[in-house]
């Protein structure tokens, strides 16, 4: 596929790094991927995975449904083997004394990488560093580990399932069940600090704390406060730092967005904190995030289905409250435009 078949938006999405799989996902068998209205044949050639066009140069069958064998992948219609690189080395059609043709050669990604659990596709030379998913140093607590939460495919615009994780005055509406439930509150004009393609935003707000042991046993109040900050890296990725003020300890949560194409995407999360070395820990931490995220998934259904992410300012109403989500439009105009 050329590139007159990327949307422009797609083109520019092009140009940075997403996850298409998780690690453990990529074994001894070629895997299927979508991005930016491309399909991507995944394979593990040894301990490296590489990613081609999900099309063969002969027939145009999909890589995907080929097999791994003899650190060749094998397309299944014609049995054409292709090495790591991309070269065709055999055309069983041709017998041994066949000559291959220079064109008989897949086409490849930018770049491919494993970083945190995922596989990282780029189809263009990416314009930004793989994202930082990884918490500051220096935070305190003992068995500190990573849980990653189930992947979501969801039919929705990207950018605005990224702005929704972003957003903190749907808290109290869209999350009343759960950490929303301290009701809404203020928000006062954030403080945005931009470096190139991504900004870090802090802020404070009460919350429900469903999870602190200190509620459930009556010696702490439900309502209490946290410290948010947010990071947004260009043009799919946020982090968030949750900083727990009155029960003390912290959790750091990742959410990046795969759009697969107009209509979909995929949604890679994780969460990592002290404790949640400890599998029970980390399997209720996973639950109850997700339990919050199918709150978000509820929004998207039944209020926001449908609806195309506008980039140009006066599309919306934003009000000073949306500094976040205002400062995320435009950084995510900047990247997406040359
Ligand atoms: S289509 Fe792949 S070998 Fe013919
Ligand atoms: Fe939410």
């Amino acid at each position: 596929m050329g590139l007159a078949e990327f949307t422009n938006a797609h083109r520019a999405l092009a140009e940075f790094w997403h996850p298409v799989a998780l690690s453990c996902e990529v074994g001894g068998e070629p895997v299927a991927v979508r991005l930016a209205g491309q399909g991507w044949a995944l394979a593990r050639f040894g301990g490296a995975v590489a990613g081609f066009a999900d099309a063969c140069p002969h027939r145009r069958a999909r890589l995907s449904a080929g097999q791994l064998s003899d650190g060749t992948l094998q397309c299944m219609y014609h049995g054409w083997r292709f090495a790591a690189d991309g070269r065709c080395v055999q055309i069983p059609a041709l017998g041994g004394d066949g000559s291959i043709p220079e064109r008989a050669q897949l086409r490849r990604p930018a770049q491919v990488a494993e970083r945190d659990g995922l596989v990282w596709l780029a189809p263009m030379p990416p314009r930004a560093p793989l994202p930082e998913l990884a918490p500051a140093a220096g935070l305190g607590g003992a068995d500190i580990a990573t849980v990653m939460l189930p992947v979501t495919r969801v039919e929705a615009n990207a950018a605005i399932l990224l702005d929704n994780f972003l957003d903190e005055a749907h808290l109290p509406f869209v999350h009343a069940a759960t950490i929303g439930g301290a009701g809404p509150e203020p928000i006062p004009r954030a403080d945005v600090a931009r470096q190139g393609l991504s900004f870090t935003a802090v802020r404070e707000h009460t919350f429900t704390n469903l999870t602190d042991p200190a509620v459930r046993d009556g010696v702490r109040p439900a309502v209490q406060r946290r410290r948010m900050t947010y990071r947004y890296q260009a043009p799919l990725t946020a982090t968030l730092l949750l900083e727990f003020l009155d029960a003390g300890g912290w959790q750091f949560l990742t959410f990046t967005v795969t759009p697969e194409d107009e209509r979909a995407c995929r949604v890679y999360q994780s969460v990592t904190g002290p404790g949640l070395a400890d599998p029970e820990q980390a399997d209720s931490a996973a639950k109850y995030e997700m339990s919050i995220f199918e709150e978000d998934l509820d929004l998207q259904r039944r209020a926001l289905s449908g609806l195309e992410f506008p980039l140009d300012p006066a599309a919306e109403l934003h009000t000073r409250a949306d500094r976040v989500s205002v400062e995320f439009r435009r950084v995510l105009a900047a990247a997406v435009s040359d």
